[in-house]
This record gives C-alpha cells, sequence and structure tokens, in this order.
C-alpha cells in the first residue's frame, strides 16, 4: 500500500476508451454535451469562447434562471465586500487567494463602494436563504453573490469558482478569459448536516494534510468535519490527564509506523482551520470497543489489570473498556471535559460500533454514562447506530453505516429509535464509505462492503434510503473514510475523488436534480479542475470525463 508509484500505474485510465466517442472540452472547459440541462445558460465571451453552463455545478444548486449577457473578470477586477462586517473582508480574501495565482490578477478585496467587479453582500432579508443559502447574479460588469450569514457567502464563493473554467483552480499563471454565464442562481442545502470523516486513527495524517481534506470538503458545501480521534491501532489527541494515551497510545499505526498525535494547539489549529472553511469540527473517541489504544497505554482501564500491547493489524472488536471499574468512568469524563473544552461545534460523537467484546448490559451501562457525561460539558451525543442498541438520550443522532447484508432486525432497531425521535446522520457502507475499492482492481481500499463504484455511491436517495424512518429524522449525509490501508493525502485523493462530490450533493441537493444521468455530466467537467488542483483520481468508466491534456499519470 505504500508504493504509491505502482499504484498510481494500476489505477484504471480509462481516457484512451473514451476518446471519440464522449466529451471533448475547449480550453475554456466548456463541453456542449455537459450543457444538455442547461443549455440555454451558455453565454459567449468577449473572446466568443461560451462560458461555462450556470447550472453546471456540483452539487446542483436549487434553482438556476440563465440569462443575460456573461461577466468576464479582468486586471482592473476588484472583489468588493460589505465593510461592515469582517467575516465578508476574510471571504473575499480566501476568494482572491484562489483566483489570484491562476488569473495574474491583482484582485484587490476593497469597500462595497461601486457597482462592478465581484461584490460579496451579507445580510440579505431574504429568510428563504436561511442560514447558509445564497444569491449569485452574474450580468456584464458584475458577479454579485449575497447572503444573509456568512457561511452562504462562502457556498456561494464555491459556485462561483466552478462557474470560472477550470484552469482557475491551478496554482500557476493561466491563460483566460475568466467568464461566467449571465443569470441567477438561488440555493439552499436539502439538508443541514453535510459531512465527511476522516479516519486519523488506523493511519496518522499530519495537520497540513488534514487541512487539504478540509479545503476539498469545502469546495462542495460540506459543513461537517468528523474526526475519528481514537482506535485499536492509535489515540491521536494529547490529553492532559492521561497523557499516555497519546504519548504512548498514539505510538504506532496499522503497520507498525511511527502513529503521531495533535497536540492542542494543533487541534485547535484544525478546528479554526475548518471555521474557517465555514465546517464544524465533530470529534470521536470510539468506545467501549476500538479503546485498545487507551487500554495498552493505562492497564488499569482493563478489568484484568493488565495492559495489551499495543496493535497494528485491522481486526475489528476484540478490545473494550471495563464497565465494572468506577476508572472508566473517570476517564470518560476526563477525556470528554478537556474534548468538550476546545472543540465549539455541537457535538462529540462517542462510536459505540462493533463492541463484539462487551457484554450487551455492559454495553448499555458505559453508553448511557458516557451520553450523561457529553451532556454535562454542553455537547450533543452522536454515535454509530448500534448506539441505538443502547438507550440513546434524547437528542441523540444515530449514524447509519449499515449496508446489504445489515440484518432486517439491526435495521429495524435504527428505524424505531427514530419513530422514537433519535435523529440519523447516512452514511451507508456499500455507498459513502470511501475507502470501499471501486472495482477489484481498485489498489488501495477495503471490499466488506462489497464494490462501490461512483454510480452506486451516488444514485441513492436519503429521504428514502432506510424504509420506515421518518424522512424528517434525516438530518443528511457524511461520507466516511477510513485509513486501514491509507497513508497520505495521494491515498485520501485517490479514494475520495471522484465520490466525495456525490455524497456531498446528495446532502445539499434538492432531491427534484437528483439523476444520476445528468450528475455525470456534471461531475465529467469536475476533472479538469481536479488535475488543476493536482487530484489524482479515479477514471471511472462510468463518467464520461472529458480528454485532458495533462491527465496522464
Ligand atoms: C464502522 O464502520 N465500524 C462504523
Amino acid at each position: 500500500m505504500r508504493l504509491h508509484t505502482a499504484r498510481r500505474s494500476a489505477l484504471p485510465r480509462a481516457l484512451p476508451r473514451l476518446l471519440g466517442s464522449l466529451l471533448l472540452v475547449t480550453a475554456a472547459g466548456v463541453s456542449t454535451a455537459c450543457a444538455a440541462p442547461t443549455a440555454s445558460a451558455v453565454g459567449s465571451d468577449s473572446a466568443g469562447r461560451a462560458a461555462r453552463p450556470l447550472g453546471q455545478v456540483v452539487p446542483a444548486p436549487a434553482s438556476v434562471r440563465p440569462g443575460g449577457s456573461p461577466y468576464s473578470l479582468n486586471d482592473g477586477t476588484r472583489i468588493r465586500v460589505d465593510g461592515s462586517s469582517g467575516e465578508a473582508r476574510k471571504i473575499g480574501e480566501y476568494l482572491a487567494g484562489v483566483l489570484r495565482p491562476s488569473t495574474g490578477y491583482a484582485l484587490p478585496v476593497t469597500g462595497k463602494d461601486g457597482a462592478d467587479g465581484i461584490r460579496l453582500r451579507l445580510g440579505s432579508r431574504d429568510s428563504v436563504l436561511g442560514a447558509e443559502g445564497y444569491t449569485l447574479t452574474s450580468r456584464r460588469g458584475s458577479v454579485t453573490i449575497t447572503a444573509r450569514k456568512p457561511a452562504g457567502l462562502f457556498h456561494g464563493v464555491q459556485t462561483l469558482r466552478q462557474l470560472l473554467p477550470a484552469q482557475v483552480e491551478a496554482d500557476s499563471r493561466q491563460k483566460g478569459p475568466w467568464s461566467v454565464a449571465g443569470g441567477t442562481v438561488t440555493d439552499t442545502p436539502r439538508y443541514g448536516y453535510r459531512g465527511a470523516m476522516l479516519d486519523v486513527a488506523r493511519h496518522f495524517f499530519s495537520v497540513t494534510e488534514v487541512k487539504r481534506y478540509i479545503d476539498q470538503m469545502a469546495l462542495y458545501k460540506i459543513n461537517k468535519f468528523h474526526l475519528h480521534l481514537s482506535d485499536d491501532q492509535g489515540w491521536r489527541l494529547a490529553i492532559d490527564s492521561w497523557p499516555k494515551l497519546a504519548t504512548y497510545g498514539g505510538s504506532t499505526e496499522v503497520g507498525g509506523g511511527a502513529g503521531g498525535y495533535y497536540t492542542k494547539s494543533q487541534y485547535k489549529e484544525i478546528v479554526n482551520y475548518a471555521a474557517s472553511r465555514y465546517l464544524e469540527v465533530v470529534p470521536e473517541i470510539d468506545m467501549p470497543s476500538h479503546t485498545n489504544a487507551a487500554l495498552a497505554s493505562y492497564a488499569e482501564l482493563n478489568c484484568d489489570g493488565v495492559a495489551p500491547p499495543l496493535y497494528t493489524g485491522i481486526e475489528v472488536g476484540f478490545s473494550s473498556l471495563c464497565a465494572g471499574k468506577d476508572i472508566t468512568y473517570d476517564f470518560i469524563d476526563d477525556v470528554i471535559r478537556e474534548l468538550a473544552a476546545l472543540t465549539p461545534g455541537a457535538y462529540i460523537h462517542i462510536g459505540g460500533d462493533e463492541a463484539h467484546s462487551t457484554s450487551h448490559d455492559d454495553y448499555a451501562k458505559i453508553m448511557k454514562q458516557a451520553q450523561a457525561i457529553v451532556g454535562t460539558y454542553g455537547k450533543t451525543v452522536m454515535g454509530w447506530h448500534q448506539l441505538t442498541g443502547a438507550e440513546p438520550v434524547k437528542g441523540a443522532v444515530a449514524q447509519y453505516w449499515g449496508y446489504d447484508k445489515t440484518s432486517a432486525a439491526n435495521r429495524q432497531q435504527v428505524v424505531d429509535a427514530a419513530k422514537n425521535g433519535t435523529k440519523l446522520v447516512l452514511s451507508p457502507a456499500d455507498r459513502v464509505y470511501l475507502d470501499m475499492k471501486y472495482t477489484d482492481k481498485t489498489e488501495l481500499g477495503l471490499k466488506w462492503a462489497g464494490l462501490v463504484e461512483v454510480q452506486r455511491s451516488y444514485d441513492w436517495d436519503p429521504a428514502t434510503y432506510l424504509s420506515g424512518a421518518p424522512a424528517d429524522a434525516v438530518l443528511g449525509v457524511e461520507a466516511p473514510i477510513w485509513a486501514e490501508t491509507l497513508t497520505d493525502s495521494d491515498d485520501i485523493d485517490a479514494m475520495a475523488f471522484p465520490r466525495l462530490p456525490g455524497a456531498a450533493e446528495l446532502g445539499w441537493s434538492p432531491a427534484a436534480t437528483h439523476d444520476w444521468d445528468t450528475y455525470k455530466l456534471r461531475l465529467a467537467a469536475l476533472g479538469p479542475r481536479f488535475t488543476a488542483m493536482g487530484i489524482d483520481y479515479y477514471r471511472s468508466p462510468q463518467v464520461p470525463w472529458p480528454a485532458e491534456p495533462a491527465a496522464a499519470g
């Protein structure tokens, strides 16, 4: 798994087969085939090149009204922000940071006076926009993004990025023109919880690698970053009251590498970086199983008082906290207290999955106490769906990770909990576990939940997926990526792309836009953008990727 060169050469490369039969993209990143659903949205810039269709965005916007003249950036363009808000200015600077390297333009971020340029406006009174919605209006001379709240403005900026040619994502100067089709996008999310999870326990990922993934999530309007911080193979966060958790429990990983952990200040850096991209961190401390790293660090946490060795394999379900010892609850309290103090977000995730070596009574006892502790520190409980087999507290959120082999009884238990008020986040393993192999030829990843090609990953409806669960129990969708076989950002890229944007679309876009045949065209148009960002994605033969001169790899 560490032989990246070998892996890259083994990635399916479908381009030769696709050439000639499918889309060809111009230098401006435009495809008439891609434009089919919104053909009338195509404008034309001063150089005569068509601008990208206004609706050709992932996630699909809620509403697109194409029309009028396109907007073109030029070397005099200013980014005009609401002076009244530091947040708008920060978003303006972020946008300038994206656009300056590729356009070569100065793009000063200035006050809001002036009707031209890129205008970022807060304080819309349009209540339909909610906390995350925005409108984007493009016409000759200006693009205006308006939102009630900064998160909406930020999401609108992500849409603007995708409406510009793919090369805008490059980190070196590219040839324009830089045009946006004329018209108006009005957009709000379907679900409030749109997540992605990274497992930093099976293999440790540096702060830089974590930030890279956060930036990728932000592109698709994901707003929750679930960080799986502890497991059998590693404990990844410094806890002052139990220091050996990190220094010893964090000292290895799957395969026996050096592992690692985040200091409290590094964790805060991740939280703040995520917040600057309007993502809330949902930290997870998994219990009562998936705890070997903690049990190895402190002998007194074990029922028999004997610390097991550190673990570097990939089996699950063999470890358990000891329900009968008071120190177990002191441990949980200390860890949750310190974690809650570092975490501004609403949730603490307490795991609860695969407790195969914990009796039901012990499981129920530990999860009951752990939930109460999370409440004591002012946080909302989140757990894997096995939590519904204990007693979920009021307001708890269960994350469903079942798949086609999950028993009817287990599904029913989750459905019954949902009927009783437990909210659900959907992460079906055979759809949005991004570490599942695409095909038998995929070198990285696992396949215990089956092979998950791009269409399978996208083609399901969160509202009806868990038959019998009330649709309003569903808070949203999360795409986890487990790291037994993944060691660095290249590995994350290879598994998350192109499935991550699809999971994000399931969370953001209205059900009415959900359609594989049109989605695959919008996804195909992202290919050159992935390439411009240095993402070596899986060229699924299900997707009509455009030819890319620089796509070989
Ligand atoms: C899980 O995949 N064990 C949550």
